[in-house]
């Protein structure tokens, strides 16, 4: 009896420590109030150290590309925000597409607008469920991604501006430019991915705001990466991007300030708008995907 009783205080001390992460933190499954139709998975990661920063630990949300999922990208050596977590102790969550193929929705009228029921919608409910359940700040969640990723995030700051604080986003397209015509789901879109999708700023922006019509709260300042030899999603629309946000802000589109071979040799960054709303990173001769700096989109979110 003595035996068995110390046996199992015993794996009880395990599994307790084992929680505590002594055993080192590790990427969960959690399950989510989700009222969306769609219903993709959220894992999420607690690092084993605590928030460094003032208040309550900051959210980031780092979406993943096509054929990928939150696990693989959450473990991807090219993708750092599992050691910006492990640094400086914040919270990040990893979202994995449910459609075959792993690309996001970002075609379907359900994802396109604020409560249509798809992806954003899904995305959203983890934003939520991960500030009440883990006590984070509220005013303080962040959405990253590349590619696919990259086109949610523009997306997310679209449909639910009310919850971001700010973007940082690699290698996409704007909000909007892979509308399906025939309301497809995850689709691909030749025309925005080839450079043919070009329109006035004043276009751009009206496709923003119908996404979540008569909001006139704040929204989050987006930082715009990509790459000038980008043979997946053509280098225009950089451009295109950085004419919708500055439109959605009111903001010229002309650069206040520009940094040559910034932050690297042969990149260019630029930044729109009097309050820094907007900030492009064009990075010349790179492809498809530029890859994420962890300072400089910790900068950008401010943490
Ligand atoms: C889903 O839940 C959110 C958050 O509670 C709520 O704001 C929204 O209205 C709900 N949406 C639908 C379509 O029921
Ligand atoms: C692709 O997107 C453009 C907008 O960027 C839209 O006008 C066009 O209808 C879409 N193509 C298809 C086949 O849905
Ligand atoms: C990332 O950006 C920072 C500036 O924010 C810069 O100092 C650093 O060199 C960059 N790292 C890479 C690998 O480009």
């Amino acid at each position: 009896m003595v035996t068995l009783t110390s046996t199992l205080l015993g794996l009880a001390t395990a599994l307790l420590l084992a929680g505590k992460g002594v055993m080192g933190a590790q990427l969960t499954a959690v399950t989510y109030p989700n009222n969306a139709t769609s219903k993709p998975q959220m894992h999420v990661y607690v690092p084993d150290k605590a928030w460094t920063g003032q208040g309550k630990s900051p959210l980031v949300v780092a979406i993943h590309s096509c054929q990928s999922s939150g696990p693989s990208y959450f473990n991807n050596a090219k993708i750092p925000w599992r050691q910006g977590s492990d640094r400086k102790g914040y919270v990040t969550v990893w979202p994995s597409s449910p459609h075959s193929g792993g690309c996001w929705d970002v075609s379907s009228k359900r994802s396109l607008v604020r409560n249509g029921g798809g992806d954003s919608q899904a995305i959203a409910n983890m934003i939520l469920h991960a500030i009440d359940r883990y006590n984070l700040d509220k005013d303080r969640a962040f959405i990253t991604g590349g590619s696919s990723g990259g086109m949610m995030s523009n997306v997310m700051a679209s449909t639910y501006p009310d919850l971001i604080k700010a973007v940082s986003l690699y290698s996409g397209v704007p909000a909007g430019c892979f509308v399906s015509s025939g309301g497809g789901v995850a689709q691909w879109n030749n025309t925005c991915s080839g450079g043919q999708s070009r329109a006035s700023a004043e276009q751009w922006g009206n496709v923003v705001r119908a996404m979540y019509p008569g909001y006139a709260g704040p929204r989050p300042k987006m930082q715009i990466w990509h790459g000038s030899a980008d043979g997946t999603l053509s280098p225009n629309n950089y451009q295109e991007t950085i004419k919708q946000w500055t439109n959605v802000f009111g903001v010229s589109q002309t650069p206040t300030s520009t940094i040559q071979n910034f932050p690297e040799r042969n990149y260019r960054t630029e930044n729109f708008g009097e309050g820094g709303q907007v900030q492009g990173v064009w990075a010349q001769g790179v492809g498809h995907s530029v890859p994420s700096n962890l300072t400089a989109s910790e900068g950008w979110f401010g943490i």
